[in-house]
């Protein structure tokens, strides 16, 4: 279905049309737990049963069914099929469409992007393999000196363009690439037409996307002389405001509970190096609402750690209120002045710098003490320029309890009564425009229909397989991991085999997996809301790869119940016959004992599965 629309921009467009904001242009939704509800505009009802789950950009409707991501949503409701429910949300997010729709030409593009990753790959390896040769020897003391170790090079895959103008062109053109790409991929640069390299004598962090390609390189000097960083520039692969650096490895841990978004590389690194491997780095640029969403994607919990200076401080305000509008629950990290999350960790240890995560603050607070820190409380006019502001940042306080909080912190700031900084809010928001907080009794579950709940038994392998599906849709990693373990066993429900070819498929184009992406490829209506349930179910797990184990460990256990009920239909048809002397007897009474004697042994199979 979407064989005229080149992947990469199907995804960016559902990337940037965040799905509650786009069903919120067509019915109210308000936010119950995780999820929002709103009345279902698929069916006729009177309390909303339609949900939507913004960490999973899904939506589903418990009272019909329903269910997709935001391009079924638009295909729904302004009755599009899928290549122009797509065009027209590029065109809601200003996302030009690709030149050529038609095929040819992106599959070109995409060969020469293809080109590009390669090349830089190949000269990851060339700068690695140049830090620990002897003429890297000075660069590698250097990050000794940082205390960086072998693991974290290795993990980083760290390395160091040799003092040299033309090494690293003469082995990448001698690897058969040509000066063309290399210019391109800002490798080399020209001048009086003669092209040099443009990082020499530096130490290179490659940088490497969410899917694990390496789209560029930072390169550090050895030393204090400026430019310290020597970035790649843009290119066709490369956008610094869509990369975050060591996505790639805070996106890999489970759970992926939060992410620490510092200033540079070496703050990630130096992260990493102290145990804490949830770091990304926006590279010295303003965070952008790309990647915002991206990691919006993985978690809901971003922690800002910028440095204490006040660019740094400005940088934070700016960054919390773009994670606040794609719907990150932000903190800030506050650091003493001048220090960045490096210098913490290299000069007080990783203990301080745990403390100074429990306290990190929320954005209110942030922006109550920074606006504190301008005013002087006790002179009378800066006490009512200052409340009046801050009243101001309260309005966007939402929940009620916490904004008694912060009325009640005011109060004991200023000396203004409580009742007349309620009344203050208030009249600021319904100045404002704003609808007020009347929040009441929505998703009242009494009377949502009880069709979920009515459900009927469902047998302990499906279950299991259903966890599988449900995991294997979450990213590419873990679903390759799965596919790897099942190795023979098959799913028995028909709707999970689906989905699991649409992820092989997926995963053998390359294609990122998750779970609004699989249900670009489900046309039918029916089992696309079916599917959708599937991933919207709450797991609980602390170790998903035990979980794995356990769920496969069911499916073999099904299966070898399933064979020996069958084996013990036909020995007993061949008793009542009086066949057992004959050969295939035989072979099936050794079977049913070797599943009797390994059902026994280890009900779920467990022992094979490692
Ligand atoms: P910093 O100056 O804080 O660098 O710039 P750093 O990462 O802490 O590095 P060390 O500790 O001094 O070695 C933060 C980020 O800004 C970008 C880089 O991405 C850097 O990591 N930057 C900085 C540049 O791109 N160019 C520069 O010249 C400086
Ligand atoms: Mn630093």
């Amino acid at each position: 279905m979407s064989n005229y629309l080149p992947e990469d921009f199907i995804e960016e467009v559902r990337v940037a049309n965040e799905i509650t904001d786009v069903i919120s242009e067509y019915l109210t939704l308000r936010p119950k737990g995780k999820n929002y509800f709103g009345l279902c505009p698929f069916h006729n009802e009177k309390t909303p049963s339609f949900s939507v789950d913004p960490e999973k950009q899904l939506y589903h409707c418990f009272g019909c069914g329903a269910g997709g991501n935001v391009f079924t949503f638009i295909m729904e409701q302004e009755r599009l099929d899928f290549i122009d429910s797509v065009k027209l949300l590029a065109q809601r997010k200003g996302i030009p469409l690709p030149d050529s729709i038609e095929s040819p030409q992106d599959e070109e593009a995409k060969k020469h992007k293809d080109k590009l990753y390669m090349l830089n790959r190949e000269t990851a390896l060339y700068y690695h393999e140049n830090l620990l040769a002897p003429h890297g020897r000075h660069a590698l003391e250097y990050l000794k000196s940082r205390g960086i170790d072998q693991r974290i090079i290795k993990t980083f895959g760290i390395g160091y363009a040799p003092k040299s103008w033309d090494s690293t062109k003469n082995y990448l053109i001698g690897k058969g690439f040509d000066t063309q790409l290399l210019t391109e991929a800002g490798l080399i640069l020209e001048k009086n037409q003669r092209e040099y390299d443009r990082f020499r004598d530096r130490i290179m962090f490659p940088i490497i996307d969410h899917r694990d390609r390496v789209v560029g390189f930072g390169g550090r000097v050895l030393g204090d002389s400026s430019p310290k960083y020597l970035n790649s520039p843009e290119s066709s692969i490369f956008n610094k405001g869509s990369v975050l650096f060591g996505l790639n490895l805070a996106r890999k841990r489970r759970p992926v509970d939060s992410f620490i978004i510092v200033e540079g590389y070496m703050d990630v690194i130096t992260l990493h190096r102290f145990g804490i491997d949830n770091g990304v780095a926006s590279l010295g640029t303003a965070l952008t609402m790309e990647q915002a969403r991206l990691m919006r994607r993985y978690t809901q919990n971003i922690y800002t750690a910028y440095d204490g200076d006040t660019a740094g401080q400005r940088a934070t305000l700016r960054g919390l209120d773009i994670l606040k509008s794609v719907g990150c629950n932000a903190r800030v990290i506050v650091f003493p002045k001048g220090m960045d999350p490096d210098d913490v960790l290299v000069n007080h240890g990783v203990e301080y710098f745990n403390k100074l995560l429990h306290d990190a603050m929320s954005i209110t607070d942030f922006k109550l003490d920074r606006l504190q820190a301008q005013y002087d409380l006790d002179d009378q006019e800066d006490k009512v320029e200052f409340t009046t502001r801050a009243v101001r940042i309260l309005t966007d306080v939402e929940n009620l309890l916490e904004r008694d909080i912060y009325i009640q912190r005011l109060n004991n700031l200023t000396g203004f009564r409580p009742e007349l900084l309620y009344r203050y809010v208030e009249q600021v928001e319904n100045r404002g425009g704003r609808a007020g907080l009347k929040k009441n009794k929505i998703g009242n579950n009494r009377h949502t229909t009880p069709i979920r709940k009515a459900r009927i038994h469902v047998a302990a392998n499906i279950k299991a397989e259903m966890h599988l599906i449900r995991l294997m849709a979450l990213d590419d990693g873990i679903a390759k991991r799965i596919i790897d373990r099942l190795g023979d066993l098959q799913f028995e429900d028909p709707i999970h085999v689906k989905v699991a070819d649409i992820i092989k498929e997926l995963l053998s184009r390359d294609v990122e997996i998750n779970p609004a992406q699989v249900l670009n490829y489900v046309q039918d209506d029916q089992l696309r809301g079916k599917i959708t349930e599937i991933f919207g179910m709450e797991m609980e797990y602390d170790n998903v790869d035990r979980y794995i184990d356990d769920c496969i460990g069911e499916l073999r256990r099904s299966q070898l119940e399933k064979r020996r009920n069958h084996l013990m239909e036909q020995i007993s048809r061949m008793d009542e016959v009086q066949e057992h002397n004959s050969e295939e007897y035989k072979v099936l009474v050794e079977e049913l004992s070797a599943i009797n004697r390994m059902t026994k042994l280890d009900p779920f199979g467990k022992e094979e599965v490692m």
